[in-house]
């Protein structure tokens, strides 16, 4: 049996792994701050598919604790590792909290990125492996006003992820490598963040079908849902100040 460990596995996306996964027989390691949700999750996973689920709790904005979780993480023997925790805050850059905005960056960049190169060098020894790194629509745009952070975040995730993909091709490994980049999907990702989104959304349980099937086929950049793969293409054919008038006008409708 397979091991998967997942970043954010209390809710949402997460979560959803976390289900889909030990549905496929994997054993899972859970990871986010909420241990009372973690286990509660655990239990009801060892339960319905007799898995193995262990809970780490661990507020991943700490450096010291991002140390922590890498060297239990290091004695274990990981298939797949799933860098998902992370949030967003919305409004202008120059009035959203500086605390808040480090905050993020230590979650969906700093402790994404330790994680990352810690347990690839791992996967890499071995030659099997797979890195999953959840960004967003958001990392495949030129910038987003009034989410100017939390986009930025994600643009460091997908250039992080295409960048170790390649370096993985030519030196011919069997690991692989993979940027989730979904569009809006319904979790408690915009309570947090304190938006409403104008955009339909997809589920989380559909969102991690999407992908787990895209993986199975070795994609790169997974964008699910018909919608927001078409944004995600003509974001690509857009003049990048055309696209930041679009992204300004969508998340002005969040704010108010
Ligand atoms: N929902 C969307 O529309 C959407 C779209 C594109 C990308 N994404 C990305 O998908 C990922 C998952 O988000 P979601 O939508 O599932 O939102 P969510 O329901 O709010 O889940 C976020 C998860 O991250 C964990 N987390 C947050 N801060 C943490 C910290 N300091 N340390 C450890 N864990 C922390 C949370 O757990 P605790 O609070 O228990 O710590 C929770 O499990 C994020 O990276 C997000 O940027 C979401």
């Amino acid at each position: 049996m397979r091991t998967a460990c997942i970043t954010g596995a209390s809710s949402g996306i997460g979560e959803e792994f976390a289900k889909q996964l030990a549905a496929k027989h994997y054993n899972l390691i859970l990871v986010a701050r909420s241990a009372d949700k973690l286990d509660a999750l655990a239990k009801k996973l060892r339960k319905k598919y007799a898995v193995s689920c262990e809970v780490i709790p661990c507020d991943l904005a700490q450096e010291d604790e991002c140390l922590r979780l890498i060297r239990i993480l290091k004695k274990r023997d990981l298939y797949l590792f799933i860098n998902n925790a992370g949030f967003g805050d919305i409004g202008y850059f120059h009035e959203t909290a500086q605390d808040k905005d480090l905050q993020m960056i230590n979650v969906n960049v700093r402790a994404l990125h330790l994680l990352a190169k810690e347990i690839l060098a791992d996967f890499v020894a071995k030659n099997r492996g797979y890195l999953l790194n959840v960004a967003s629509i958001a990392g495949l745009m030129n910038g987003g006003p009034l989410m100017a952070t939390y986009y930025a975040t994600k643009s460091y995730v997908v250039s992080l992820t295409s960048s170790i993909a390649q370096e993985l091709k030519m030196e011919g490994s069997d690991v692989h490598v993979s940027a989730l980049c979904p569009g809006p999907v319904a979790t408690n990702f915009d309570d947090v963040a304190g938006v409403s989104f104008s955009l339909k959304s997809i589920s989380a349980a559909r969102c991690v079908e999407v992908c787990l099937k895209q993986m199975n086929r070795g994609k790169l950049i997974i964008v699910p849902g018909f919608t927001s793969r078409l944004g995600a293409m003509l974001c690509h054919l857009a003049p990048r100040s055309l696209q930041l008038v679009v992204a300004a006008h969508a998340q002005g409708k969040k704010l108010s």
